[in-house]
């Protein structure tokens, strides 16, 4: 054993994990040496505290007595339905102050597994777009593209891949040629990964002889990897202040936009550190986290619960309208500063916590070395989420949107949130971008449009764009398929 193997033992056998090693004398020196080195990755040390918490004791999320909904910004912004008004204007061109001065960066986080969807291959490759059949990295890049041409500016992007699928993603972009977008302003970043436990011994698992099981640690582990990287550096070096954060699976999010930064950046009520977008839920029991007010209206926190975390009694409360009072949805589009990223992540009071999931996790029997495939979960796997930062934040804002507008994810392999359901939502958004413009766009007797529509990015980011072309057809054929 070299004198790395023998530390990485003794390590693991001060934390009682020294079976990882089992089968040591069966492998070769290549998989030796990618043992160790996977095994080094981990967070050791810290692990007999993580298995006792989320294993052992089986900790839970803890429900904060004093929940109340958290206030946000109506996107109706003049007051004519009810809410509060708003100068969007004067925020829009505080978020276009910021772009043209390059303080903004993009952000996606891509480092999930996809495996509701089911699909080969690294979910951001996936075919999305309603009619050209664009990946969902080409929309994004199309996007940035763009926006760094309208405001003098290039967006520099920065892509939150996993070890699991950081080649494949990269390999996908050089193919591609990077969409159009210069090599320089894209950066992969890799996030980290933690072991899948075994739900009764407390064990860490092997997927091979070779091979401990892991998983991505959750979105939340983006903001260890954006600093650990030198990301966050490289974004100071750029003269970068804020990113702009989405996920990878929805294609009809503005992955810039002026409106959200400038409220984000300058609005009174905001510290500028993590700012988010809602939309209304469809029904009590749509599964989306619900952004709630801790610790009283009055200086209290902004914080998501979790769909599954909020009582039933509280998801089916609705005020003196007949409105859900818990009706603020997380669609986990947030605007963050370099500054807050640094701080969650260099101070210890601010770590993120871990939350447990009780998966199936196929692994090498010790005693056989044969592969179990279980039939029953049999593993714990811990991910940090993101917007358990959003309390550390001193003021967090929220910015209610439109559904169709800005929420088309393609999360399962069929029914809701699936390629054909985020397909009808990228067409209906085209639909009413167009109206708006007198287009003529044919709808069936359910109000569905009758036609396939997608809009690109390089036409058009937001539906004022549209005003600028003059080549736009007056009315659409039914059952046209059109790319504008
Ligand atoms: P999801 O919660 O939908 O998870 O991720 P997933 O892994 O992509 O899909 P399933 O649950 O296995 O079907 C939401 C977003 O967070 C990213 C995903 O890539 C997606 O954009 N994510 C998730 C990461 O970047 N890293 C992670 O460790 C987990």
């Amino acid at each position: 054993m070299s004198a790395t193997a023998q530390g990485v033992e003794q390590r693991l056998r001060s934390i009682g994990q020294e079976h990882l090693l089992h089968f040591w004398d069966e492998l070769s020196e290549a998989e030796r040496e990618g043992l160790v080195r996977q095994i080094e990755d981990l967070p050791l040390e810290r692990m007999p505290e993580l298995i006792d918490r989320y294993v052992k004791r089986g900790e839970g999320f803890e429900l904060p007595k004093d929940l109340e909904p958290a206030p946000y910004y109506p996107h109706d912004h003049t007051g004519r339905t009810g809410g509060p008004a708003w100068d969007r204007a004067e925020y829009k061109r505080a978020g276009e102050r910021l772009l043209a001065e390059g303080k903004v960066a993009c952000f996606v986080v891509a480092g999930g597994q996809g495996s509701r969807l089911g699909y080969e291959g690294p979910k951001g490759c996936y075919p999305t777009g309603a009619v050209s059949g664009k990946s969902l990295f080409q929309i994004f890049a199309e996007q940035i593209l763009a926006t760094g041409r309208k405001y003098g500016t290039p967006v520099p992007w920065y892509v939150l891949v996993s070890p699991l699928n950081h080649a494949a993603t990269v390999g996908f972009f050089r193919e591609h040629r990077y969409f159009g977008l210069h090599e320089q302003d894209v950066m992969f970043i890799t996030q980290g990964v933690m072991p899948a436990v075994d739900k009764a011994t407390g064990k860490i698992l092997l997927a091979e002889k070779g091979e401990v099981a892991t998983a991505p640690d959750g979105h939340g582990g983006s903001f260890d990897a954006l600093v650990k990287s030198g990301a966050v550096a490289d974004m100071r070096g750029r003269g970068v202040e804020h990113i702009s954060y989405f996920q990878v699976d929805n294609p009809n999010v503005h992955c810039v936009d002026p409106v959200f930064l400038g409220l984000h950046a300058t609005a009174p009520d905001s510290s500028g550190e993590m700012s988010s977008k809602m939309i209304p839920k469809a029904s009590p029991a749509e599964k989306v986290g619900v952004f709630c007010r801790v610790g009283g209206a009055a200086g209290g926190k902004t914080a998501v619960i979790e769909y599954s975390d909020l009582p039933e009694e509280l998801a089916n409360q609705r005020d003196e309208h007949g409105h859900l009072r818990f009706i603020a949805g997380s669609i986990a589009i947030h605007a963050i500063s370099l500054e807050f990223i640094e701080r969650v992540v260099n101070d210890p009071k601010f770590r993120l916590p871990f939350h447990r999931a009780v998966k199936k996790v196929a692994h090498v029997d010790l005693r056989t070395g044969e592969k179990v495939e279980p039939a029953e979960p049999n593993a714990v796997k811990m991910e940090k989420f993101v917007f358990d930062a959003i309390p550390m934040a001193e003021r967090s804002i929220v910015l209610e949107t439109d559904r169709v507008e800005e929420f088309a994810p393609v999360k399962n392999r069929e029914g809701p949130d699936s390629i054909v359901t985020s397909r009808q939502l990228q067409t209906e958004r085209a639909a009413r971008w167009l109206a708006q413009l007198g287009v003529d766009v044919p709808r069936t007797s359910d109000g569905e449009p009758d036609c396939v529509l997608e809009i690109s990015p390089l036409t058009a980011l937001f539906a004022e764009d549209l005003a600028q072309h003059t080549d736009i057809p007056k009315a659409i054929a039914r059952g046209a398929r059109v790319v504008i």
